[in-house]
């Protein structure tokens, strides 16, 4: 197990996220780096969950490399040997890579988030419940929390610097995109087809998730970022699924559950910072998130 709460290498930092870094190798291209930072009820926690940010990126690749619906993306590797033959400064460096970095073309991202949602939970379960639309669109009555929408719903969002997204109806995208906007529906909802139903065959809901695009300097439109990951989507587990209430989160229940129980006790009052992590609560997030990477790769995760 490896674990990295923050990475420090010799390139123009260009962005530091809750859980990663994002840094310019040259016009072409950018390094992203997972962290294994964790964030809950969206605090950022002190304790680093090791090897997350493996499987953060590990996931991507996975998909990156599988789904045929995914191209043409960003990701040009994901194997520190490879980054480092690419870009030979990062030599020294090259535990921290391992496993964590992803070398991609860079883009101008689109600023829309193209969240797709094939289960009705969070935000999307509160609108349905106020309105009965989801993205400003009616959906059937009488759905209850956690079912499923087939065919997948697209429910755009704005990208906020800070604070919480914001969601926006479609006609929003088609305003400020023209008719890129349906190519972005289209692109998004297929490779979340095709994700949800390879998931399924393995154990994990893939209840719904964010892309992000972004358009190359010679103007190809690429899917960008991490995708399908536990950080970018709900993960739940098959086995446990029970539609008409909220579901455990395949990743992240362990520490949900014991920031609750003292939320619950009177003994946090639920803002930063929060209350260390017990150890064994860090272990059993750990393992869930190796567990994830395992049962949709099929094999167990490596640091190489
Ligand atoms: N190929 C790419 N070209 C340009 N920008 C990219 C590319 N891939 C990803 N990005 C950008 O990298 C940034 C990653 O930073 P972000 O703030 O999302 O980090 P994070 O750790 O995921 O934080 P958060 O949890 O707040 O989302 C995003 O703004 C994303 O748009
Ligand atoms: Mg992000």
């Amino acid at each position: 197990m490896t674990t990295l709460r923050q990475s420090a290498l010799p390139l123009p930092l260009l962005r530091r996220g809750k859980v990663r870094e994002v840094y310019g190798v040259d016009e072409e291209r950018i390094l992203l780096v997972a962290s294994d930072r964790i964030s809950a009820f969206d605090i950022v926690l002190d304790q680093p969950v090791p090897d997350k940010g493996v499987v953060l990126t590990q996931v991507s690749a996975f998909w990156f490399g599988t789904l045929a619906a995914a191209r043409p993306h960003h990701c040009l590797a994901a194997d520190a040997d490879a980054i480092v033959r690419e870009v030979p400064a990062l030599a020294p460096h090259r535990d921290t890579l391992a496993g964590r970095a992803m070398l991609c073309r860079r883009t101008t991202p689109v600023p829309f988030e193209c969240v797709v949602r094939g289960y009705l939970s969070g935000s999307a379960w509160k609108e349905y419940r106020q309105s009965g639309t989801l993205a400003g669109e009616p959906l059937p009555q009488g759905l209850r929390e956690s079912d499923r929408l087939d065919p997948p719903i697209f429910s755009p969002a704005t990208k906020a610097d800070t604070g919480h997204d914001e969601n926006v109806p479609f006609a929003h995208v088609e305003r400020a995109l023209g008719s890129r906007a349906r190519v972005l529906r289209e692109r998004s909802i297929a490779i979340y087809a095709e994700a949800r139903a390879h998931a399924a065959r393995h154990g994990i809901i893939i209840a719904d998730t964010k892309f992000e695009f972004g358009t190359a300097t010679d103007g190809a439109l690429l899917l960008i970022d991490e995708i399908l990951t536990p950080d970018s989507s709900r993960f739940w587990p098959a086995d446990r699924y029970q539609p008409g209430r909220a579901q455990a989160s395949f990743d992240k229940q362990p520490v949900r559950d014991h920031l609750d129980g003292l939320r619950r006790a009177g003994s946090w009052n639920g803002e930063a910072p929060a209350p260390p992590l017990p150890a064994e609560v860090v272990r059993a997030t750990s393992e869930r998130y190796r567990e994830a990477y395992r049962l949709l790769a099929g094999r167990a995760l490596e640091v190489r």
